[in-house]
C-alpha cells in the first residue's frame, strides 16, 4: 500500500481516475480540502474543512475481483464501523453502506469504475468520514442528518490517526474478502445494519419501492416482500 497526500484536489475519487493508470494497485489518495466532492447519485459532498478524511483507495481487477467488486463498498462500511468501535461507538450500517450514529451520518462511500471498451481497469472506492466538526457547519448539508467523531466523543480527533487505523483494517483482510465476497463479511455486516425487518421505502434513481426489509442475501442484496412477493435491490436510497 501506498499513501498520495494531496493538499486541495477537486475530488479524489475524481483524480485517482483520471491518473488511474499511474497508479498502482492498493494506493490510498488523501486530500485535505476538496472543492468538488461527490456522492452517490451526483449528490455533493460538502468540504467540512481539512481536519476531515477525504479518501479514495485505487483497487486493480485481478481473477477473483469481478464477483466481489459490487460488495467492496459494504467491506469498506464494516471496516469503518470497526474503526468507530475502537473509539467507542457504537455505528450502524444503513444499506447499502452508510455509517450512522444514532441515525446520523458520519460516514459515506462512493464506488466508481474505471473502464476501456469491456475491460474492467480498476475501482476507486471513495470515503468520506466526519471526523471533526460542529453542528452549525454539519447544518449546511441538507439531504440527510449529520454528525462528526469529534461531536460524540466531545474531543478533537486526530486524523493521521483514525486514517492509520482505517487502512490497516481494510488491507489486513482484503485478500481475503477478494477470495470469498460479501459472505465473508455478512455476518459482521448484519450486525450492525439497522431497518432489518422493517417496512422501508427505497429510492431507485426516479422510482421508490416500498416493502417489508427480509434479510440481506449472500449477495450483499436487499430482499423486500410487499403483497407477498419477494424482489431484490441491488443498489437504491433507503428513505
Ligand atoms: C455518499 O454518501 O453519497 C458517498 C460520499 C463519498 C464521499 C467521498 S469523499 C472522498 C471521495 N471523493 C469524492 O468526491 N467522494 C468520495
Amino acid at each position: 500500500m501506498s499513501i498520495i497526500k494531496l493538499k486541495e484536489v477537486n475530488s479524489t475519487n475524481l483524480y485517482a481516475k483520471e491518473h488511474l493508470s499511474e497508479l498502482a494497485d492498493k494506493t490510498v489518495i488523501i486530500a485535505d480540502r476538496q472543492t468538488n466532492g461527490r456522492g452517490r447519485f451526483d449528490r455533493v459532498w460538502v468540504d467540512l474543512g481539512g481536519d476531515n478524511l477525504f479518501m479514495s483507495i485505487v483497487l486493480k481487477p485481478s481473477d477473483k475481483f469481478l464477483n466481489v467488486y459490487p460488495n467492496l463498498t459494504q467491506y469498506l462500511s464494516v471496516v469503518v464501523c470497526k474503526v468507530l468501535e475502537h473509539y467507542g461507538l457504537q455505528p450502524n450500517i444503513k444499506w447499502p453502506n452508510d455509517v450512522l450514529i444514532k441515525g446520523k451520518k458520519i460516514s459515506g462511500i462512493l464506488s466508481e469504475t474505471v473502464t476501456q471498451g469491456n475491460n474492467l481497469k480498476g475501482i476507486v472506492l471513495g470515503l468520506g468520514v466526519n471526523l471533526n466538526s460542529d453542528n452549525e457547519t454539519l447544518s449546511s448539508i441538507k439531504d440527510k442528518e449529520a454528525t462528526a467523531l469529534n461531536i460524540e466523543l466531545s474531543r478533537d480527533i486526530d486524523k493521521d490517526e483514525f486514517t492509520e487505523k482505517l487502512t490497516s483494517e481494510f488491507f489486513r483482510f482484503y485478500d481475503e474478502f477478494l477470495r470469498k465476497g460479501f459472505v465473508f463479511v455478512r455476518d459482521e455486516y448484519l450486525k450492525r445494519a439497522c431497518f432489518l425487518e422493517s417496512e422501508i421505502s427505497v429510492r431507485v434513481f426516479n422510482d421508490v419501492k416500498s416493502g417489508f426489509v427480509k434479510s440481506i442475501n449472500d449477495d450483499g442484496e436487499l430482499v423486500l416482500e410487499n403483497d407477498k412477493k419477494e424482489f431484490v435491490l441491488t443498489m437504491g436510497d433507503i428513505l
